[in-house]
């Protein structure tokens, strides 16, 4: 067991952790942040995907210990204290950018990362973006035109689906 220190959601915690403790499991087990999803065993699938220092990361690819020190962020973070979506999550509620919702927080994760490199990517950055990503139930197309949205981009061109 090793004591680690991170910064999450802009709260600092503290715990003892075992060094093979994926940071998916630190967040999920420990933090009780169950808003980062396991959807593989793979690293395939992108609904653990988090931020690590700024960086888009797949939850399961790291150990809790690789982020001592480091600032994290999760879905948990993403709306307002007052419960307000930010802009992303708004528009994805707004362009029925999900059906089961289970991808739908790494996609957020995902989306948040690429607006920050690139506030106004095309459709093919977006979708290229989400590679790591998958979805059983969208076919990404209202996902795609959510992130074009939150972008503040025009979609009334890109057709309903
Ligand atoms: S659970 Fe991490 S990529 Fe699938
Ligand atoms: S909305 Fe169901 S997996 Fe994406």
């Amino acid at each position: 067991m090793a004591e680690v220190t991170m910064k999450v959601n802009g709260k600092t915690v503290t715990k003892s952790v075992k060094g093979n403790t994926l940071m998916v499991e630190f967040l999920r087990e420990e933090l009780r942040l169950t808003g980062t999803h396991v959807g593989c065993d793979t690293s395939q699938c992108g609904a653990c995907t988090i931020h690590v220092n700024g960086k888009q990361v797949k939850a399961c690819t790291m150990f809790a210990g690789e982020a001592d020190g480091a600032e994290v962020s999760t879905i948990e973070g993403q709306a307002a204290p007052d419960g307000t979506l930010n802009a992303i999550q708004q528009a994805f509620q707004d362009h029925h950018g999900l059906q089961c919702g289970f991808c739908t927080p790494g996609m957020v994760m995902a989306a948040a990362s690429l607006l920050k490199d690139n506030p106004k990517p095309t459709e093919a950055e977006v979708r290229h973006h989400l590679e790591g990503n998958i979805c059983r139930c969208t076919g990404y197309h209202n996902i795609v035109k959510a992130i074009m949205a939150a972008s503040g981009q025009d979609v009334s061109g890109i057709a309903a689906e």
